[in-house]
């Protein structure tokens, strides 16, 4: 019998612990992509990643946004029109059809890795 090849996204570096900003967001290049990385300490679990781009506001713009908690949700502001995403799943709470990617993260030590794609 043979093997069925099982296909995992691989988990890339992206930063360190130290680049991150506590209860804030950064942003990073991940393969050519933007994405918005939130350090939230006080939450299980304490790191998110969200794509960067808004397209509402058509800009890179997420990573910049305040975190808020919304209806029990974390969520991002845009920092232009203030649509809030949610952290975990990147639906927009305002507008239904849109979603922003989220990625898996987590630390590995003082490594934040994370899988795109
Ligand atoms: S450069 Fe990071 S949000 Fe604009």
């Amino acid at each position: 019998m043979s093997e069925v090849a099982i296909t995992r996204a691989e988990w890339l570096q992206v930063c360190k612990r130290s680049d991150l900003v506590a209860n804030s967001g950064v942003c990073a290049l991940v393969g050519g992509r933007q994405i918005a990385l939130f350090f939230l300490p006080d939450q299980e679990p304490q790191l998110y990643a969200i794509d960067n781009w808004d397209p509402i506001a058509n800009a890179g713009v997420i990573g910049r946004g305040l975190v808020a908690e919304i209806n029990g949700d974390l969520s991002v502001a845009s920092p232009l029109y203030k649509q809030h995403y949610r952290l975990t799943d990147g639906q927009c709470l305002e507008e239904e059809d849109i979603q922003l990617d989220t990625f898996p993260i987590a630390f590995e030590g003082d490594d934040v890795l994370i899988q795109v794609g």
